[in-house]
């Protein structure tokens, strides 16, 4: 497969059963659906001391490589302080300039209330802005009621497909 065709998550949640992080496998898994190879960053199991840029280790190194081979990235990050979280933040701080040129990023975020869904177009749409990336105009932003036994209820569910729609039609 191709370079064209790489779609990589990168989920910021510190949670270990984060609903953040099951939006952007099940993204992922619609991806795959359509052809696409994919792969989930977790940076909640990346070395800490790395992500701050004390020191470099591997496993950073080739996250950020990975990101680099990408070409639709679909980042999931939970609301914490009313934008994403200091986690999900580590891995843009490393990268050089224009990191993401060239690739379509799907925006997820989760949150406790509704009111914090400007995080989307405050916080992560100018995140990937300031990289150079461009992103799919449907951002994905749901609270605990769009959740069903903790699966995505039908309207999530369908906010979701619309998303990678509108990602691939973009990634052209
Ligand atoms: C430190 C902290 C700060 C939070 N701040 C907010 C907030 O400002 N607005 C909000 O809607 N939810 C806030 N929440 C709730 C989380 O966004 C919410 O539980 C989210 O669904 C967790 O996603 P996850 O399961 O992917 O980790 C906060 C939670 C924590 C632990």
């Amino acid at each position: 497969m191709t370079d064209e065709k790489v779609a990589l998550g990168i989920s910021g949640s510190p949670s270990p059963a984060s609903s953040s992080r099951g939006l952007v496998e099940q993204a992922l898994t619609l991806l795959s659906g359509r052809g696409w190879e994919t792969g989930l960053i977790d940076l909640s199991a990346l070395p800490a001391d790395a992500l701050l840029a004390r020191g470099e280790d591997p496993a950073v190194s080739k996250a950020l490589d990975r990101v680099a081979h990408a070409h639709i990235l679909v980042i999931g990050t939970p609301v914490y302080r009313a934008t994403y979280t200091a986690l999900l933040k580590t891995i843009f701080d490393l990268m050089p300039q224009d990191h993401l040129a060239g690739k379509v990023a799907v925006l997820i975020a989760t949150g406790a209330i509704a009111e914090h869904m400007l995080a989307i177009d405050h916080g992560l749409r100018p995140l990937v802005a300031s990289l150079a990336g461009v992103t799919a105009s449907n951002g994905i932003y749901a609270t605990p009621g769009d959740f069903t036994d903790g699966a995505p209820g039908e309207a999530l569910a369908q906010r979701l497909a619309n998303a990678i729609d509108e990602a691939l039609r973009l990634a052209g």
